[in-house]
């Protein structure tokens, strides 16, 4: 039995590919058959002692299920360590019930994943009031890797224009931002921003923030509608701003919300491809590739 591969699940397998690059190790793609009920019939073709699973868990509900029938297929085959590459990881958002009777999806699905894994890697967990993925994920090693040296260079190869200001359009977006600006040496500001529902966001600007002319970068870790970042371009632009774009770690939008930020005065967007989309400007596979080798395992 080899020492070590990876197993891709059936829609990771262009990232997985990328990675398989990077690091050397070899590629099994896993199979998955549907079923016309909506069952699925999940087949790994091989394993080895540690199987490295690339399974990225945006639209997670039913990717959940086939990466547990793959574990489970994985480990009949004999793998004795597994461990799970998702560059995005779903439901950390809602880490409390924040109204009662509501279930606390980071705590359920980070114990089911603990779980499954021996470790678990990804890519700037969505994390809150609960600061460390040790914390979500008791009794299993987890690496939280940061997108900031990639959103950087997305910035960087522009040239790091002198009157670029970096944004963050939330107050929990000041790590990361704060973070981007530290790489590429533009100051920042972060805005502050009320949610009342999936698409409704108010956002305002600190009182002395200075934007007249500056080429703003919004930075954000995750796009879901782009309501936020719309409603940052708009005030941005109102307030006398200049060239308004954006970068970001993970991008689910439809091409619908893209018109709709483009009309709010959004240049342009760009993503790493944590999760694939027509934003994809650079490759986490660097970023896994390290992370795995310090794998002493
Ligand atoms: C919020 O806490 C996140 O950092 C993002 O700003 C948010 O998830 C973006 O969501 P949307 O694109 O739907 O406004």
């Amino acid at each position: 039995m080899k020492m070590q591969m990876i197993a891709a699940m059936p829609g990771d397998i262009a990232p997985a590919r990328r990675l398989e690059a990077e690091t050397g190790l070899p590629l099994v793609e896993i199979d998955i058959h549907a079923f016309p009920d909506g069952e699925s019939l999940v087949r790994a073709p091989g394993a080895a002692e540690t199987v490295i699973v690339y399974c990225s868990l945006d639209r997670p509900n039913q990717k959940l299920v086939e990466l547990g029938l793959a574990v489970s297929a994985l480990r009949d085959l004999g793998a004795r360590r597994l461990v799970l590459v998702a560059p995005y990881l779903c439901y950390m958002r809602q880490d409390k019930a924040f109204h009662e009777g509501e279930a606390v999806a980071q705590r359920f699905i980070g114990a089911l994943l603990a779980g499954w894994f021996d470790r678990v890697v990804t890519i700037e967990p969505h994390l809150h009031r609960v600061k460390s993925l040790d914390d979500v994920m008791p009794g299993t090693e987890t690496a939280a890797l940061s997108a900031a040296d990639l959103l950087a260079q997305m910035i960087l190869a522009d040239g790091a224009p002198e009157e670029a200001l970096l944004v963050g359009p939330d107050a929990e977006s000041r790590a990361w931002t704060a973070a981007v600006a530290k790489a590429t040496g533009a100051p920042f500001i972060v805005l502050q921003k009320e949610r009342s529902g999936d698409r409704e966001v108010e956002i305002s600007l600190p009182k002395d923030a200075d934007i007249k002319g500056r080429r703003i970068y919004l930075v954000d870790d995750i796009i879901s509608t782009g309501a936020t970042l719309a409603a940052a371009a708009r005030l941005l632009r109102a307030g006398g701003a200049g060239r308004v774009e954006a970068v970001a770690v993970h991008a689910f939008f439809s091409e619908a919300d893209e018109k709709t930020m483009k009309e709010a005065g959004l240049a342009r967007v760009r993503s790493t491809d944590s999760v694939a989309h027509r934003t994809n400007a650079a490759a986490v596979a660097p970023l896994l590739a390290k992370a795995l080798k310090e794998d002493r395992r």
